[in-house]
């Protein structure tokens, strides 16, 4: 299987910081962000690595990770999304990569503790279709939430004013290789980006959806809130007193 870092997007949550460099460089207590999403693939056990950048600071990434020789790879493949068109927009520019194969697909802002090196292993069985990571969290409002019923997810409704359960889909995100027939049936949504939760309900109407709920901690990183609760969650797991 091979792995898509989505690093694009211009980060305007994180501003002034991102008027001077892409938000996944930023640190997360002691590492560039898009070290945690590379790690998780990397423990994973993916050798096969696209990161999709964008804006004015793409080139800073390879001087940052370079051939990938740090985290045990041959190399790292890059593109660049032009404009910030939304998550499945970046995706779309990874199809040439995936050449037909499975996907594991991370946001390049999310972080987490636990090793999902199993459920890379039961996807490989599965025999098509996608799967989704599920996290309880107190704010669901500021993601996509999914709905459940009868031991399989039957809708997912991205950032809703008033959630219908507080399980956030998290920026990991399991597919076949349809995914790339999906994207290009999207339409922007009122925020003019292609959402990666119409991909995910795609799957959901074909019945070809599964999930996992993460037992770990998780968040993102692409707030000025989240980005502090990132570096304490990631300074207390490497055993920093504060
Ligand atoms: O963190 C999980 C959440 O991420 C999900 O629950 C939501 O369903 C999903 O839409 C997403 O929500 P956000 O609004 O927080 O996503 P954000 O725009 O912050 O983008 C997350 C990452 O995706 C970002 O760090 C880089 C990548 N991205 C985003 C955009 C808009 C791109 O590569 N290109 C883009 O155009």
């Amino acid at each position: 299987m091979k792995g898509v870092i989505l690093a694009g997007g211009l980060g305007t949550r994180l501003y002034p910081c991102t008027k001077v460099t892409n938000k996944h460089l930023l640190p997360v207590y002691n590492k560039p962000m898009i070290y945690y999403p590379l790690l998780t693939m990397v423990k994973a056990g993916l050798k096969d690595i696209m990161i999709v950048t964008g804006g004015n600071y793409a080139g800073d990434f390879l001087r940052i990770l370079g051939n990938g020789k740090e985290f045990g790879l041959k190399d790292i493949s890059y593109t660049y999304q032009e404009g910030e068109g939304g998550i499945a927009d970046a995706l779309r520019l990874a199809e040439n990569f995936a050449e037909g194969e499975k996907i594991f697909v991370m946001l390049g802002d999310n972080i987490l503790e636990d090793d999902i090196t199993e459920d890379i292993v039961d996807f490989e069985k599965q025999k098509n279709g996608a799967k989704i990571f599920l996290k309880e969290v107190p704010d669901p409002e500021r993601f996509g939430v999914a709905e459940i019923k009868n031991g399989k997810v039957i809708n997912i409704e991205e950032k809703p004013k008033k959630p219908k359960t507080n399980l956030a889909v998290i920026g990991l995100y399991l597919y076949d290789n349809t995914v790339f027939d999906i994207i290009k049936t999207l339409k922007p949504s009122d925020r003019g980006e292609l959402e990666i939760t119409d991909v995910n309900n795609t799957y959901i109407a074909r019945g070809e959806m599964t999930y996992s709920i993460i037992k770990g901690w998780w968040t993102d990183a692409g707030t000025f809130e989240s980005l502090l609760r990132a570096s304490n969650l990631v300074a207390k797991k490497e055993g920093f007193i504060f």
